[in-house]
């Protein structure tokens, strides 16, 4: 068990393409349980593992989120893939680990269907509403890329960056960490 840290923006890595699991060894399976342990220390609702430095197309979703049965930890999304977003949108807040105290207003879809492999190589397909199937646009963004600073307009854009910076020269931005953050 290992807490990793956590790539924040404007850290260049969270911005690198994601290359898919070829196989679910015990790398992956040690990579996926640092990142459920780091998921849980930083209160996050879900990580991708582009968050801890890794490329590889992963990403993990609280259990509760997910609405696993009691003691299931996370639910765990290799080579994942949106197969069906619903019309109906969803507005919120959102935040990001990558992020830290940072909320900006995102319009999702409020049901998505996500295929993905579990941690037994087994492909499954899941549906979730709400913030479910937000953490799961969510984290499906961070395998491409996209970031949360993206969806909001250039003013907006400016203050976070300023923010963030003021925070990493304070020495902060591991504090704070609010739930609901992927
Ligand atoms: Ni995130």
């Amino acid at each position: 068990m290992a807490i990793l840290p956590i790539v924040k923006y404007p850290d260049p890595r969270l911005r690198q393409p994601t290359v898919p699991v070829a196989r679910v060894d015990d790398e992956i399976r040690a990579l996926v349980r640092d990142m459920i342990d780091t998921m849980y220390a930083s209160n996050g609702a879900g990580l991708a593992a582009i968050q801890v430095g890794s490329d590889q197309r992963i990403f993990v979703i609280e259990g509760q989120v997910a609405g696993l049965p009691e003691g299931a930890p996370a639910l765990v999304c290799i080579n994942p893939e949106i197969v069906w977003l619903g019309a109906e949108l969803d507005g919120g807040d959102e935040g990001c680990l990558s992020f830290p105290g940072i909320f900006v207003p995102v319009k999702r879809a409020l049901r998505a269907r996500l295929r993905a492999m579990g941690l037994d190589g087994q492909l499954y397909e899941v549906e979730g509403e709400g913030l479910f199937a937000r953490a799961i646009q969510h984290e499906q963004d961070h395998l491409t890329g996209r970031l949360l600073i993206d969806m909001v307009g250039a003013l907006k854009r400016e203050m976070i960056k300023r923010k963030l910076k003021r925070a990493a020269e304070r020495g902060d931005d591991e504090d704070e960490v609010a739930e609901a953050e992927g």
